[in-house]
């Protein structure tokens, strides 16, 4: 798909997310719902987190994987890397996050097609890959 085509799949099924209650939860209600569902190694890592901050941060951390993606703005996310490493995040856990925004948007999106998954599945996949490289290359 050219990337014109997936900016605007992508942009408007992220709309689409936005807009939509599923079951009382907005969208990220629902992401940390099938994330915990699907993977209690994470939950772990966010006891004594204050949820509702948490939804907010990440909602805005998804401006800058679409940044990352559209406009090859690497910088923010560098800086959200080495919070994530930091605590030791594995790279192993991506691909539970991946699966439970995935989820997530099946739910929220009622256009959800495999263009829209292959337009997310691009767009976050190019985040992660920022996010689990090592910073630091060893000595
Ligand atoms: C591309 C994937 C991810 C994105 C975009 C993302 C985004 C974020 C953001 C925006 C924050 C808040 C940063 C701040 O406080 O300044 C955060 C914190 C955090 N993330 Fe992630 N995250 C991702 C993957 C993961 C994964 C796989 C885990 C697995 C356990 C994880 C666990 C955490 C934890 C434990 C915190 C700290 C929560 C707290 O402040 O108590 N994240 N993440």
């Amino acid at each position: 798909m050219p990337d014109r085509l997936m900016e605007r799949v992508y942009d408007r099924s992220y709309w689409r997310c936005m807009r939509s209650k599923v079951e009382g939860r907005d969208f990220f209600g629902t992401f940390y719902y099938e994330l915990f569902e699907l993977s209690p190694e994470i939950q772990g890592h966010f006891v004594g987190s204050d949820m509702r901050r948490q939804r907010r941060m990440l909602r805005d951390s998804f401006t800058l994987i679409g940044e990352h993606y559209f406009a090859e703005n690497a910088t923010a996310l560098l800086r959200l890397r080495r919070l994530h490493e930091e605590r030791s995040i594995r790279p192993h856990l991506y691909v539970q996050w991946l699966e439970a925004l995935l989820a997530s948007v099946r739910k929220h999106d009622p256009e959800y097609d495999g263009e829209t998954e292959r337009a997310w599945r691009t767009v976050f996949e190019a985040g992660i890959d920022v996010m689990t490289q090592p910073s630091e290359v060893p000595e």
